[in-house]
Formats: C-alpha cells, structure tokens, sequence
C-alpha cells in the first residue's frame, strides 16, 4: 500500500510517498523560512500562494524520487486542519482532485494526528502513550489512546512553546525560525546566570491549572531583563544589537532551562495525578515528544532523564521528522486507510480542529 501525503498548513509545501512497510519512498519539502524571515513570523497569504505556486511541481518531484506513477498510488492524505486556512485549502483542492480523477480513497489527516503518531512511522510505539505536543502553534498534554482517540490532559493557556522560542529569539535578533537559534546560542551560555519566572508554578496563584502551561509571562520576563541590561524601554529595532553576545547567550540559556523546567513540573503533575489513571485502561509505558520543539536536544534529554524516573521511554521522530513534513501526512494516511477510515470529497478544510474529538 503507498500513499502520497501532502503538508501546506503552514510555512513548509511538502510531499511525501510512504508504503506501509514504513519506507518514505519520496520526500521532498520546499521551506518558506527566506520568504517570511523579514516579518519575523509567516505571512498566511504570502505562504498560501507559494503553496499554490509549487505544490503541483512537487507532487511530480515526489512521483519521479519514488519512481512511480500516479496511477500507482493507493491514495491520497492531506492535512486538512489545523492550520492557515489558505494553505489548509491549496493541499486538499489537490488531493481531492487527484483522488477523484484516479478513483482512489481521500483522507483527510488532522496536522496534530500526524506529528502524534510520526513515532510510530519510525518506531515500534504501541498504544496507549503520553504524549507532549510542542510546535509553533500547539502545546499540550495528551493520552494518545488510538488511531483517532486521544484525550488531552492540559494544555498552553496564551502562547505556543515554539511561538515563545520565536518570540524571545527575535527579541535577540536572531533569526526565524527561533527555536534551533535558541537551543545554539545557549550552547554558549550560562542557564543560571537569570532567574525567570515559571507562570503557574511558581507563587500561589493558579494552583487550578495544574497541567496546563503559560509562556507570555515568561517572555515579558525576558524583554524586563533586557530592559535592565540596556538601560531603554524595549525596542525591536534597536535592543538587541545594545546586548552583549554573552548577555544573549545567558538569556537563551536561562529561557531554554526555564522552558524546559515548567514542562517537567506539567509531566510530573499529570504523572502524579489520579486523573491519568482513570483516562487509561493499560500500563503506560511510553513519552513521545512531538512536533517543532521535540527538536530541541536540551529539553529532549532533560525530560528522558525525568521519564526514566517514572520508568517511561522517551522516544522522538528523527529531527527531521519532527518539524513540518509530508512523511507524517502519509504515515497517518497509512494508518487509517489500514482500518478503514477515508473521508468523503465534501470534507471541509478547518483552521480549528482539536485533536480529542
Ligand atoms: O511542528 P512545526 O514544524 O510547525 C508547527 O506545526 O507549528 O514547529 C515549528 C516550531 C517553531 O516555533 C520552531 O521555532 C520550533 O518548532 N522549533 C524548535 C526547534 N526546532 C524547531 N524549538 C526549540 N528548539 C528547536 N531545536
Ligand atoms: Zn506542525
């Protein structure tokens, strides 16, 4: 069985062959970073019409690196949400088209779905697994139950972890997308040198939120401390070039450990909580990280070493596979096609689409 899978949600236009003996037979990706890199973040409209722009010359470069036809493909998987709606729509016109002209099965993936179960394309991972969502648009905690079924535990009340690594990084003047900047600079920097804050956790306020995260204070914190270290009120224009490269380097390396010590306060919180035992009918034996920041090698490890406490294995996709691709479209295809679960061509594409429905 192969299916061609296809990612426009966001700022990646990619394609991707995967059979379901768990060969990716094509991958291609064509990244808009240079496009949106001088806004700081990704313009819909202008991502919308570079999807538009390539996705078909993409599909062919896919079939060619398969060395396959159209005709041979099985079916065809698209993200269908969530996502920038404009993108959202130029990925499932396309495979709607392909799938009515070739007679084949249309599947509609949820983008959440298929970083969640991007493990399972490159591992043994059997259900049921905790599992940590942490992307550019999505934070959360989540039981994933089965194909389809997933109960979420908690989840980010404003910002995204990738957005606050994005956010924090352009306040440095470093480059979008921010998380990868971030983790490199803190190589070079002392995660001691600031204390910030951890929203939720810290003080008394907010203790009803146990497994639910909030980054926006946490970022205001940052810009402060950059206030104080160049004596003027924050400025995106001119703050960052006034900070020391080690000064920047402290700052990433003390944000990143923050970061990474507020979802390890969540996890123990949810591990700790009777409301995971209710939510789960077998032995818990797994972590998956996934999406965007499941990246990064220092929140990665931080939280391996914590899980092997709780005697949980934590496994990641390859780092690849962790950010925005078609592999995992595919994949996700995979694994409903398998039982029987294709969507009609009337499917309509939502910017809004949780995961536990
Ligand atoms: O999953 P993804 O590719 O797209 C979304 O669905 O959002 O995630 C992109 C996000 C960006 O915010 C990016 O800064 C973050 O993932 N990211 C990282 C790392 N690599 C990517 N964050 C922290 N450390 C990294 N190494
Ligand atoms: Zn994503």
């Amino acid at each position: 069985m192969k299916i061609l899978g296809i990612e426009t949600s966001c700022d990646e236009t990619a394609v991707a062959i995967v059979d379901d003996q768990k060969n990716i037979l094509a991958h291609v990706i064509n990244s808009q970073i240079a496009l949106h890199e001088k806004y700081g973040g990704v313009v819909p409209e202008l991502a919308a019409r570079s999807h538009a722009d390539l996705l078909d010359k993409l599909i062919l470069q896919a079939l060619e690196q398969a060395n396959l036809s159209l005709k041979e493909i099985d079916a065809f998987a698209v993200t269908a949400g969530p996502g920038l709606i404009g993108g959202v729509i130029v990925g499932v016109m396309a495979a709607k088209a392909l799938a009515s002209v070739y007679k084949k099965p249309f599947i509609a993936v949820n983008h959440l779905e298929a970083h969640a179960l991007t493990v399972r394309l490159t591992t043994e991972v059997q259900f049921p697994y905790l599992l940590l969502l942490v992307s550019g648009g999505h934070c959360q905690i989540l039981l994933a139950k089965a194909i389809g079924s997933y109960k979420k535990i908690g989840e980010t009340m404003d910002d995204a972890l990738g957005e606050a690594f994005d956010k924090v990084a352009q306040m440095l003047g470093l480059p979008y997308p921010g998380g990868p900047a971030i983790e490199k600079l803190a190589l070079e920097g002392d995660e001691n040198f600031f204390k910030f804050p951890r929203p939720l956790i810290d003080g008394t306020k907010n203790k009803d939120h146990p497994f639910d995260f909030s980054f926006s204070g946490l970022k205001t914190a940052v810009r402060r401390q950059i206030e104080k270290l160049t004596g003027q009120e924050f400025s995106h224009t001119t703050s960052a070039a006034k900070l020391s490269n080690q000064d920047k380097a402290n700052i990433a390396a003390s944000f990143q450990k923050t970061a990474a010590d507020i979802i390890l306060n969540r996890l123990e919180n949810v591990m700790n909580s009777e409301h995971l035992n209710h939510q789960k009918a077998e032995k818990l034996e797994t972590l998956v990280i996934a999406g965007g920041v499941a990246a990064n090698r220092h929140i990665f490890s931080k939280l391996k070493s914590w899980a092997e406490t709780k005697n949980l294995t934590t496994i990641t996709p390859p780092i690849k596979l962790c950010t925005d691709n078609a592999a995992m479209i595919a994949w996700t295809g995979i694994e409903r096609l398998k039982l029987g679960m294709t969507d009609s061509l009337d499917f309509k594409p939502k910017a809004r689409w949780p995961l536990d429905f």
